[in-house]
């Protein structure tokens, strides 16, 4: 349960955890000493909610919506959650990608209030004690920042706050972790820049950001705060620059509940969508070649997720690592580069030079190319020519975000394949009409896996998140595609439906953590009820 209001009246109004506006009802004004201070009219959270579509209407741009959507936040938790939740797939880019990419940009300019809670490197030594401010008791999740790479956009500083509140609003909406038991939290270490550091009304520490072992240290005393303050509960780390991402998952991810969506979610909703693409063409995981274009922290994650993935179908981890190959600005990855990251030595093997990409998909074969480039246009008609000569249904992911980087449109994908190609990518597309058929791309979009993980994390009191449960949660994603969808192309569920696909997916992971013995209570007969039992809904507590 939430906090319960401490006060009555107007206070009550102004504390968006328990306000209900014109929803009060006459007893509740009567006994709150809510009489006079609202509007005459009783009225239905549907109502309030048809209010809430229409002043949205009248607003121009998405940043106005967001901005909108952000004070509503603060003064009517109840009511922006079920504006989200009637319609996710409409509201989704909204509160967070992309609209929340410009607004972090222009946090400082557009501040209204404080959500969450800023942890400052200059309070070192007592983060213990600023924990103890935050309202509520019973946190179940943390989404923490220290704002150096927020999405493509770079060092943003405090602004990264955006990202952990619009990442928990996703929890709420897409996969029902009630909103009382979730945390944003942004560490200050300073940044890096400068237009941020002369802007007057910057908000974060003026200050360049900490490094080495003062960073280290930050980030150690902030993890055990959190587990005195709140324990059991899941840290996840979020847009960190990759030099910090991922040491800090390997420090802690063996001894507390913790993962990094930028690394784990992501290879999940990939691998997720080559497992729908294989339903498609009715073949083994441990059967494909996976060419990336990009080596890069999301090309590494990923293709070490699918060679942890293809070890469960009888490959030893050097054999599935064979199967997945990385392509850079200099060519195929291999062996006798002397420039390679600890990330990327698993998969780099031996291989001749090759003149370009489209050489490298000719001399390897894949049957997928998934790309991480962050470079527009690189899946060029000779790559996806190469890709359809080579395979029946070539798998084509052009990942780059946003929609300006993607390496291919789906429209490209369709027509260069002649219509053969499975396709998804990291931005939305609309669904292309060719050969008489409506073809629709799927979007990998992480929102698929955190939400539901977060639910099953939550359920079970899971002490730890071992990479298995990437690879559970993203065989639940595809398995929830049906055969009309497949037949269209889509190998991801449509995203109106998230919140029931999450709880589904939440339900098999659950399953996985009781199987794993890293549930934190007996396993339950039903574990689809059990899970369903703590999804969050937007409706109004009765008072009195
Ligand atoms: P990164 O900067 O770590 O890696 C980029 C890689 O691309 C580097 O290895 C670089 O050498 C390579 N590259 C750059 N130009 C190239 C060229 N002309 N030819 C061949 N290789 C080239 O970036 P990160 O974090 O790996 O992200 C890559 C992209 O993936 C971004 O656009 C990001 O938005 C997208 N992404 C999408 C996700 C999703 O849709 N769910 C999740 C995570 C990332």
């Amino acid at each position: 349960m939430p906090a319960q209001p401490s006060s009555s009246g107007y206070s009550l109004l102004h504390d968006p955890r328990f306000n209900k506006g014109a929803a009060f009802t006459p007893a509740e004004r009567s006994a709150l000493g809510l009489e006079g201070l609202l509007p005459g009219s009783i009225q239905t959270l549907e109502v309030q909610v048809a209010r809430i579509h229409a002043q949205l209407e009248a607003l121009d741009s998405d940043l106005q919506k967001y901005l909108f959507l952000s004070d509503l936040q603060g003064r009517n938790q109840t009511l922006y959650y079920a504006v989200l939740m009637g319609d996710p797939a409409r509201f989704m880019p909204l509160v967070y990608t992309p609209t929340v990419g410009e607004a972090c940009q222009k946090f400082d300019h557009f501040f209204r209030g404080p959500r969450g809670m800023y942890l400052p490197v200059t309070a070192r030594g007592r983060l213990r004690d600023l924990l103890r401010n935050w309202p509520e008791r019973d946190v179940r999740f943390i989404v923490v920042t220290d704002g150096e790479r927020i999405l493509g956009l770079g060092d943003l500083g405090a602004g990264g706050m955006g990202i952990p509140i619009g990442k928990l609003a996703l929890y709420t909406a897409c996969g029902g972790v009630p909103p009382h038991h979730c945390l944003p939290v942004l560490l200050d270490v300073g940044t890096n820049n400068h237009a941020l550091l002369e802007d007057p009304l910057y908000l974060g520490l003026r200050r360049e950001r900490v490094r080495g072992p003062l960073y280290d240290a930050f980030i150690d005393e902030f993890v055990h705060a959190v587990l005195e303050n709140f324990p059991g509960a899941c840290i996840q780390w979020e847009d960190f620059a990759n030099f910090n991402a991922h040491p800090i998952l390997a420090r802690y991810r063996d001894s507390v509940c913790t993962f990094n969506d930028d690394i784990q979610g992501t290879a999940a909703v990939a691998l997720a969508g080559i497992y729908g693409a294989l339903r498609i063409k009715k073949e083994k995981l441990c059967d494909q070649r996976i060419l990336f274009l990009g080596a890069g922290a999301a090309a590494t994650g990923i293709a070490e997720l699918i060679s942890e993935a293809m070890t469960l179908e009888g490959l030893s981890m050097e054999e599935a690592r064979a199967r997945n190959w990385l392509y850079d600005v200099k060519g195929i990855v291999t062996s006798e580069r002397g420039d390679l990251t600890d990330f990327q030595r698993p998969f780099a093997h031996d291989h001749p030079p090759v003149p370009d990409f489209v050489g490298a998909v000719n001399a390897l074969k894949p049957t997928c190319i998934i790309g991480v480039s962050t470079v527009p246009k690189l899946f060029s008609q000779p790559v996806i020519e190469a890709m359809a000569r080579i395979n029946q249904r070539p798998v084509i992911f052009p990942y780059s975000n946003p929609t300006s980087r993607s390496e291919c449109t789906a429209e490209e994908a369709y027509v260069w394949s002649g219509g053969r190609a499975i396709f998804a990518s990291g931005s939305p597309f609309e669904p292309v009409r060719y050969g008489g058929r409506t073809l629709i791309p799927g979007q990998g979009n992480n929102v698929y896996i955190f939400p539901a993980l977060g639910l099953a994390v939550l359920a079970t009191g899971a002490t730890r998140i071992p990479q298995k449960l990437f690879i559970r949660a993203a065989r639940a994603v595809a398995e929830q595609v049906s055969d009309s969808q497949l037949d269209s192309g889509l190998i991801y569920p449509h995203q109106s439906r998230i919140l029931e696909a999450s709880l589904n997916t939440a339900a098999r992971v659950a399953e996985m953590i009781f199987d794993e013995g890293l549930a934190a209570m007996p396993r339950p007969g039903d574990i689809d009820a059990f899970v369903r039992g703590f999804a969050y809904r937007p409706v109004y507590p009765v008072y009195g």
